[in-house]
């Protein structure tokens, strides 16, 4: 009785649907009708979408997939992507419109930008840009905190055709001179640093640190944010407002190729080196700009939007810089933590700017959930009318929370699945279209064919699970990885070689209606707090200190972050014990050799670790010990005592 009743409810749970409301439904951007003419016709629609852009050159043709699985979209395009997110609005009458509410996280340090002052900024960045020896092609490395500059940054790089690669402001010296050394770029922009937690956070010293481990740069251009002290090389380094604020305002945007490189973003994936994933301009900037107006259902004139991330990861490149600039929206940027000065700022922030469409990860969204409604309902959020949700799957509990706490029971939540690789969303509910289930993504928006799909590649029936693909080309993919075609064809296209499938490297189900649930990743990569960590880097990280002979990383679930980093680690010999403070010392290092969101939440110091015969260290068994399970089956190991010695020894040590 008691079993039955607990079914009842858990079908009753996942039976939760959430209709649009009915004024959005009616007054809809993406109408149902739009799966049916992308369905019709994808390259039609797709051309469609182009047009929002404004191109010098119009394509000759939309999709070039001769040389599959290498995209041209657009071909024979010409568009200069910063005149598409800025001086199209200045021209079209928008000038005086608010781009940028940029609040800092000092108490009142805000600082707002119309689009004509963003037009004068990236024009005069780029002609600073330009002065410093940059040239159409060359990489320029951009490693900021979240301030107006950053951005201008990016645009003025996007400007002059050089692609930018932007390093997370997290990530190490050590890391940030792999990536300058792997793309080769020119210049860094950075800046003294920037405000954290509330207080000022260094940044320069990392470049100058990244530039002892690699020759590759020739200018440093720096902002000044906080004030604080810098060492100052004068044959490399010049300030911004020395070389940029002199600039001269006037810069006339050069049209590129439609598959000019418009940047790189470094991701993890399954090998300790990232990889480079290479986005181009025209099918790039129709993906941002279509999915930020179809997913969120924008109304460029009326709504005030915020995306939370940072622009170090995709998320800020395609849904804070390219797709809402594109759109010619008003949004906020904001520079700090969520809790400072106090645990409601974000709250606050949408009062008083009256934001409508919001846009946040799980992540965050469980840490608001543990410190209760009280804080968030002392604001006034009646403005809000759309919540998404990106970065790692959205628990049911905490999409009802979301959508109750802060979304006042009336906005949509737009689950929204996506990657580096994919560039714009690919899955994603309709606000004014679909009955939303809490934790599901739903199905592939209008223009996007996904599936989930068996070990040879077949679709799987609704009810059960298998790996999710993208089965055609679109805009926003990815061309290649930076300098690895080998790498690129490997990763993503030779799993379903025969089906043509793009393999994305997640688990999802489909359920009795055939909507897609993500599950998460099938390979080596974690995801701590939306941000995507790989297991070998951290292992390849721990190794290299001296008194490490063997680790082995896995991704534990976690109540915060989804998945916490667990490491196990074999001391060498002469190491002994290690002493007490070898895991302190451990962890240090990891936060030096990567950065700190790579710091492992526990690190164990075993005798052995699981192997099969054939060498392969058996991470499930690992994940068992790491998430107090019974360890699952020990038969293809091989020494089946190992499990036992790991067991005896973490016990021995806590
Ligand atoms: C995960 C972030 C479930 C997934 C845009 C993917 C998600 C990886 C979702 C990409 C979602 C992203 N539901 N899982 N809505 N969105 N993921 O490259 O595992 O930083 O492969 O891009 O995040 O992470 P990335």
């Amino acid at each position: 009785m008691s079993d039955t009743a607990e079914t009842l409810e858990n079908l009753l749970k996942e039976d939760r649907r959430f209709e649009p409301p009915a004024d959005l439904a009616s007054n809809a951007n993406l109408t149902a009708e739009a799966y049916d003419a992308a369905e019709k016709d994808r390259e039609a629609f797709w051309a469609e979408q182009a047009e929002r852009l404004t191109w010098d050159t119009k394509w000759d043709r939309v999709l070039d997939w001769d040389n599959a699985p290498f995209a041209k979209w657009f071909t024979g395009g010409k568009l200069n992507a910063a005149y598409n997110c800025v001086d199209r609005h200045v021209e079209a009458g928008k000038g005086d419109k608010v781009a940028i509410h940029w609040v800092g996280e000092p108490e009142g340090d805000t600082r707002d930008l119309t689009y004509a002052d963003l037009q004068r900024e990236v024009s005069k960045a780029a002609n600073a840009l330009t002065e410093l020896g940059v040239e159409t092609g060359d990489r320029v490395a951009i490693y900021m905190p979240m301030i107006p500059e950053a951005i201008v940054a990016m645009l003025a790089c996007a400007r002059i055709g050089a692609p930018h690669t932007v390093v997370f402001g997290g990530f190490s010296a050590d890391a940030l001179a792999s990536r300058l050394d792997d793309c080769q770029a020119k210049v860094v922009i950075t800046s003294d640093g920037g405000y954290r937690r509330g207080s000022a956070s260094a940044l320069k010293p990392a470049v100058d640190e990244a530039r002892t481990k690699t020759d590759v740069v020739r200018k440093v251009l720096v902002v000044r944010r906080t004030g604080q002290d810098v060492a100052w090389d004068d044959d490399v380094d010049v300030w911004w407002h020395d070389v940029v604020d002199s600039a001269s305002e006037e810069h006339t945007p050069e049209a590129f190729d439609a598959e000019h490189p418009l940047y790189v973003m470094y991701t993890s994936g399954t090998t300790g080196k990232p990889k480079g994933i290479l986005h181009t301009t025209g099918g790039y900037l129709v993906g941002c700009s279509y999915t930020h107006w179809g997913v969120f259902d924008l109304k460029p004139d009326t709504d005030v939007y915020w995306c939370s991330a940072d622009i170090g990861w995709v998320t800020g490149h395609s849904y804070i810089v390219y797709g809402p600039l594109a759109n010619g929206v008003t949004q906020v940027l904001y520079e700090g933590t969520p809790d400072t000065p106090e645990r409601g700022r974000w709250w606050q922030i949408i009062e008083k700017y009256g934001v409508t469409i919001f846009y946040t990860a799980p992540t965050a969204i469980r840490s608001f959930m543990k410190q209760g409604h009280e804080i968030p309902d002392r604001s006034d959020m009646s403005s809000l009318r759309i919540l998404g949700s990106v970065g790692e799957p959205i628990n049911p509990e905490a999409y009802v929370w979301y959508r109750h706490v802060i979304g006042g029971d009336r906005t949509p939540v737009v689950d929204t699945w996506w990657q580096t690789e994919t560039g714009s969303i690919m899955i994603s509910p309709l606000p004014g279209v679909t009955h939303g289930k809490p934790g599901s993504a739903m199905k592939a928006i209008p223009g996007i064919t996904t599936d989930v799909v068996d070990d040879e590649g077949n679709s799987v029936p609704n009810g059960s699970g298998g790996y999710l693909v993208v089965t055609s080309p679109w805009p926003s993919m990815l061309r290649t990885i930076w300098g690895d075609d080998d790498r690129y064809v490997d990763t993503y296209w030779s799993r379903f070689k025969k089906q043509g499938y793009y393999f994305a490297g997640d688990g999802a189900k489909k359920d009795s209606d055939g909507d897609v649930w993500v599950l998460g990743r099938v390979d080596d990569v974690m995801n701590v707090s939306g941000h995507r960590l790989s297991t070998t880097e951290i292992e390849s990280a721990l190794v290299s200190h001296p008194k490490v002979a063997e680790a082995a990383v896995v991704g534990a679930k976690d109540e915060d972050t989804g998945q916490a980093v667990c490491a196990f680690v074999i001391l060498r010999e002469e190491a002994g014990d290690g002493g007490p403070e070898i895991v302190q010392e451990l962890r240090q290092h990891v936060r030096k050799e990567i950065g700190p969101i790579a710091t492992p939440r526990q690190i164990m110091i075993v005798p052995e670790l699981p192997k099969t015969r054939s060498g392969k260290i058996m991470r499930r068994l690992l994940r068992d010990v790491a998430e107090h399970r019974e360890v699952g089956d020990v038969t293809t190991l091989a020494d089946s005592s190992v499990m036992e010695l790991i067991s005896e020894g973490i016990d021995k040590g806590a």
